[in-house]
């Protein structure tokens, strides 16, 4: 009995551990993004783009890039696209880029359902530059270059 309750008390401390350690203060540099292979065409009159046709809005691309990528229509114009892993601690399991509600920064952290839960709080703005810390240095970003309906991405 005392044994099971000195074990569950070293699993919690365990748990606890890794979450605090994810986004502790005391690290002094973020963690680079880690480079990977990346080139893909998207063509934005196919319906799960097209939505990319007009400013302001962005779609995510699972299964590319580091983490998966966003693509963002920017308000000028222009595309970007950014991997989805946080620049501030990539490798950890919370530490994916969406797109906030408003659609003018993002954040790093996850959903439970509907609930947002943040990772360690870093937001970015939509050039992928840092805003609010931990994070310090910008999201990584793929080229994207058009010709007519079709994006190509890539590093
Ligand atoms: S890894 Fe914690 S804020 Fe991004």
């Amino acid at each position: 009995m005392r044994r099971s309750a000195r074990s569950k008390i070293g699993i919690i401390a365990g748990a606890l551990w890794v979450l605090l350690s994810a986004c502790s203060d005391e690290e002094p540099v973020n963690q680079p993004i880690p480079d990977v292979p990346v080139s893909f065409e998207i063509n934005l009159n196919t319906p799960q783009y097209e939505l990319l046709s007009m400013p302001g809005n962005y779609v995510y691309i699972d299964n590319q890039g580091f983490r998966g990528i966003i693509i963002w229509h920017d308000w000028s114009g222009d595309f970007r696209a950014f991997d989805r892993a946080c620049s501030y601690h990539p490798y950890e399991e919370c530490a994916t880029i969406h797109v906030d509600s408003t659609a003018s920064s993002m954040i790093c952290g996850h959903y439970e359902g509907r609930r947002w839960e943040p990772c360690c709080d870093s937001r970015f703005d939509m050039t992928g530059w840092p805003v609010q810390g931990p994070a310090v240095f910008p999201l990584k970003q793929y080229q994207v270059q058009r010709y007519g309906s079709r994006l190509l991405i890539q590093n």
